[in-house]
């Protein structure tokens, strides 16, 4: 049988910290508002000449380390971000330029907090039907160019920040049993506006005008609420659901990986699966939110602090825009 696992994991998280204070002098908000509701203390920003190919470009040279790869033999790029540096092309050709990885494919994935995730998914089903030897999948993004960070954009701005996460993923014959396992991926686009970035919009006439920044329709709109009360119900339903296709139970695994959208969220979904605090990676309180990098942050955290080891059984979920929301359970 073939199968895929990982080689290598990179994530790079930019120099500048924000603390809440911070943002206290840019908008009315406070150190207690933001800690109570998200459980976030700071949050990083990007150098505003860098872009989330940048991010996911330091994640990778990381990644690529690790494994003991050159830029060369990898045989495809998969990029998973909401806030690519160009409307088009993706952030994985860009990727591909800026490494220098010769003229190999790039896919860009389109899926928000669960795009991380999907690109796994995908680039799994890629090795394990013998199209590819060697995937680097990358989640990467920059909120920082895109917040308002005025009391208008308070709700949303307080909650991102900016990174890269990067593995690098071979194909394998499962000898000492390290390898991804399965995968569950849903959506319910009944939710898309709910949580979203409504321009520039190919549905509008013009896609952009000054009106539609001045009333913000180019930064995150969130209805936090009714994000919250879906996240708490579908992070635990595909957690078990991936789980139980296997027959295991959440005290067999080593480390969950949640997307780091909210520490009320996370702790939620720890409670639901009755896990102790140390099964349950968090990082939220220093990076905030970085969607699609935050999983492959927080696993390149995870095996570089030696919290998990080889053949450990480690579940990586998601919810988010989409709404969509998936699970992948591995065997690090
Ligand atoms: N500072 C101070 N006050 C604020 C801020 C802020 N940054 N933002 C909003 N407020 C105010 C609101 O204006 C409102 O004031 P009002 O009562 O006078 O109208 C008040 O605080 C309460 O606002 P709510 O939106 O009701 O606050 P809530 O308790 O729901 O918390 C939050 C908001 C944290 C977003 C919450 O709904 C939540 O946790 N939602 C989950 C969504 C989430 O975590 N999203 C992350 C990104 S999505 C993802 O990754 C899945």
């Amino acid at each position: 049988m073939r199968f895929a696992r990982i080689a290598g994991t990179g994530h790079h998280l930019p120099e500048r910290v924000v603390t809440n204070q911070e943002m206290e002098a840019w908008m009315e908000t406070s150190d207690a508002w933001i800690r109570e509701r998200s459980g976030i203390r700071e949050r990083r920003f990007a150098p505003a000449d860098q872009g989330s190919t940048a991010m996911g470009a330091e994640a990778a040279r990381g990644a690529l380390r690790e494994a003991g790869w050159e830029p060369g033999m990898v045989e495809l790029i998969l990029f998973a971000t909401l806030s690519p540096d160009m409307f088009f092309p993706g952030n994985g050709v860009l990727l591909q330029r800026a490494l220098g990885m010769g003229t190999i494919g790039a896919l860009d994935v389109r899926n928000q907090c669960t795009g991380f995730i999907y690109a796994l998914s995908a680039a799994d089903a890629y090795i394990r039907a013998g199209m590819f030897e060697r995937i680097l999948v990358v989640g990467a993004e920059v909120h920082s160019s895109g917040l308002v960070f005025t009391t208008a954009g308070r709700d949303t701005a307080v909650l991102f920040g900016d990174g890269g996460g990067a593995v690098c993923l071979e194909a394998t014959h499962a000898e000492d049993g390290s390898r991804l396992v399965a995968h569950r991926l849903h959506a319910d686009g009944r939710y898309a506006e709910e949580l979203c970035v409504r321009c520039p919009s190919s549905a509008r006439r013009p896609f952009l005008t000054p009106e539609m920044i001045a009333a913000g329709e180019t930064a995150p709109h969130m209805n936090g609420k009714e994000v919250f009360r879906h996240a708490v119900h579908r992070f635990p339903e595909v957690i078990l659901e991936v789980l139980a296709e296997q027959g295991l139970e959440p005290s067999d695994l080593a480390l969950v990986i949640p997307h780091q959208a909210n520490l009320r969220i996370t702790e939620a979904v720890r409670k639901r699966l009755g896990l102790p605090a140390e099964k349950v990676l968090s990082n939220i309180e220093t990076y905030g939110n970085t969607t699609a990098a935050s999983i492959p942050i927080g696993l390149s955290e995870a095996v570089k602090a030696g919290r998990i080891e080889r053949g450990d059984w480690v579940c990586l979920a998601a919810f988010g825009s989409g709404f969509t929301w998936g699970a992948s359970l591995l065997r690090y």
